[in-house]
């Protein structure tokens, strides 16, 4: 995140009305000079959150939460303090400016919300006064609310109605074209309206605006759906559908994960309107962060198709790598929730929710189901994913009580079952060191080239083979050859009449050594050796290498815990070293440029 000037800050300040930003999270009522409502921190029945509007700030007599607007919004939505700035700033629609490149895309965002939204508008005409769509929308059983509340939209069946509008309100043609709203023929270059015949469903990100579109054909299309293309304003990766939901999921503090937009309305039809859907199956983790921001109460409800199955085990991961633990819903007989519902009802659903379950007990589970126990070769690899299970549990506590659990459930040793477990957890921790050294031992090729050419220094260059030496020293600890290489240029007799290279070549050096030394007196060019501003940058890029191999070392060191850092204590703190090593190391090679 950028820079924000001071005095930005303060305007945005200025302009911040306490009052109406919490609003819009939590309900308030006037009392006195105050405001109060129910705490959006802790769970309360009486309200004792108290926002006063002439001071600008809040405080909750029950939790002590406190501070100003900025800091409630870091709080609420999860952000950092510029980014805060930044989202309250977009709010208000102050411009940060942070140079004229900036300012001009930040003004062609402006220009294309403001086509998505007139067009958001247009399709949203078109529903009101077409049959087919609302027909459509009542054979699915949806709720006429939900037209509103989603601010579904239809596309006609013509090809140029969407831009034939557009144009008229003066528009252009390549502003359509990047937003993927209108398409050019490949065969004449006619232009025609990319969505025809379709359900349009807006897609909104959390400052509301429209930042993108799905269409659902109304006439069994071959694409079921057409979605936005990437483009400045639309990054599929990084928003989920539903984003008006996520406010409710806060205050419910739960959220159900789906994967399409015709779920989301579903559940809302039936009155549950927590959910968000990561259109398409793959959850990427921006979406899982900015989920998590709302509330850490996740519910995975993809498909019960096979497709499904697998994108929740994929989801289950990415939230595990933000440390949050979701719950899967087994949807059955391969339905999506859209069509649970409607078959078993709301209830039912409920009971399905209730049924979700913890990572572990859904994997185990999984175990359970894929593996026959009674088959010997087939419970002996059942055993072994067991353990693999429980290790990666990072709480011994937790682990315990699994152990406890599985092992009176499988009618196993607890015992033997925690000694595997020991077992695992150890050869996992060596086989992470023996990693280590590969690491080491692959950094040494890089070290022979610097060693190379600080050899040639100190041969070619005597006046300054003293400070060559002290900068090249660190090579001493990384290759045995260093202290060796430089006892044998002390035999170096400068003024003797026979050329260096010969000299080196009568010490009847072992085969190793001759070799370096061969490579050595490989150069084309001696003088450049002898260059003194050559000699001075050298040492300068030495002084720099010598940190930044470090730090690549101890980063390929870190990368390979990172797997694993939900391990062991043991390997937390040499993770947390690794981490302010690194962090150090950056720090002193920046201001080395
Ligand atoms: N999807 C898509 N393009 C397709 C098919 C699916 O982008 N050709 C995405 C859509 O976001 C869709 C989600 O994947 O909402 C789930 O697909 P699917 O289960 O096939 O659609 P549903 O949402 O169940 O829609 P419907 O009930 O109308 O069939
Ligand atoms: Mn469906």
């Amino acid at each position: 995140m950028a820079y924000i000037p001071e005095d930005k800050i303060e305007e945005i300040k200025d302009q911040l009305d306490i009052v109406n930003i919490i609003s819009e999270y939590v309900d308030l009522k006037q009392s006195g000079n105050n405001y109060i409502g129910l705490c959006p921190f802790h769970n309360e029945k009486t309200p004792s959150f108290t926002v006063s509007s002439q001071k600008g700030i809040f405080h909750c007599f029950g939790c002590g939460e406190g501070g100003d607007t900025i800091s409630f919004i870091m709080k609420k939505e999860n952000l950092s303090y510029p980014e805060a700035i930044q989202f309250l700033a977009d709010k208000l629609g102050i411009f940060i400016e942070t140079g004229k490149v900036d300012k001009e895309l930040y003004e062609h965002r402006k220009k294309l919300f403001a086509i998505n939204n007139e067009a958001k508008l247009f399709f949203f005409h078109n529903l009101l006064t077409n049959q087919e769509p609302k027909k459509y929308i009542a054979e699915r059983g949806l709720k006429k609310e939900l037209i509103n509340k989603f601010m579904i939209g239809y596309a006609t069946d013509n090809f140029q109605d969407l831009l034939n509008y557009m144009v008229k309100k003066g528009y252009k043609i390549e502003d359509l074209l990047e937003l993927g709203l209108v398409k050019k023929s490949r065969k004449n270059n006619s232009l025609y309206d990319a969505y025809r015949n379709r359900l349009i469903f807006p897609i909104i990100d959390s400052r509301k605006n429209i930042i993108g579109f799905g269409g659902r054909t109304l006439s069994n299309d071959r694409a079921k759906y057409i979605n936005s293309p990437e483009s400045l304003v639309y990054h599929k990766s990084n928003n989920v559908y539903g984003v008006m939901n996520l406010r409710n999921a806060s205050k419910e503090n739960k959220v159900i994960l789906v994967e399409g937009y015709m779920d989301v309305i579903s559940l809302s039809n039936y009155g549950i309107d927590y959910s968000v859907a990561s259109l398409g199956t793959s959850l990427t983790i921006e979406q899982a962060k900015l989920i998590s921001r709302y509330t850490k109460n996740v519910y995975i409800c993809y498909d019960g198709d096979e497709a499904g199955i697998n994108a929740a085990e994929r989801a289950l991961e990415i939230f595990r790598n933000i440390n949050v633990s979701p719950n899967i819903v087994k949807i059955p007989d391969g339905l999506d929730p859209d069509d649970y519902l409607k078959k078993y009802g709301r209830d039912s659903f409920n009971q399905l929710l209730e049924n979700s379950l913890n990572p572990i007990l859904y994997k185990y589970n999984n175990l359970i189901d894929e593996y026959d126990l009674n088959d010997i070769d087939q419970k002996v690899v059942f055993l072994k994913k067991l353990t693999e299970l429980l290790a990666e549990i990072e709480s011994k506590l937790v682990r315990d009580e699994y152990i406890n659990r599985f092992s009176d459930d499988l009618s196993i040793d607890k015992d033997n079952l925690q000694y595997e477990i020991d077992n695992y957890l150890n050869t996992k921790v060596k086989d992470i060191r023996t990693k280590k050294e590969v690491i080491n031992n692959k950094s040494n090729d890089g070290y022979k080239k610097l060693l190379l050419e600080s050899l040639r220094y100190i041969i070619f260059n005597p006046n300054i083979s003293k400070d060559i030496i002290e900068v090249s020293n660190f090579l001493n600890e990384k290759t045995e050859f260093w202290t060796k290489a430089l006892n044998i240029i002390e035999k170096i007799d400068y003024s003797s009449e026979e050329s260096i290279k010969n000299q080196i070549n009568n010490l009847n050096l072992e085969k190793n050594t001759k070799l370096i030394f061969d490579a050595v007196f490989k150069v084309k060019d001696y003088n450049y050796y002898l260059n003194e501003d050559n000699a001075k940058n050298y040492i300068k890029s030495m002084e720099k290498n010598k940190l930044i191999i470090e730090r690549d070392i101890l980063k390929a060191q870190f990368i390979l815990l990172e797997d694993y850092d939900k391990l062991t204590d043991e390997l937390k703190n040499v993770y947390n070293k690794l981490a302010m090593d690194i962090f150090k190391l950056d720090i002193d090679i920046k201001k080395m440029t």
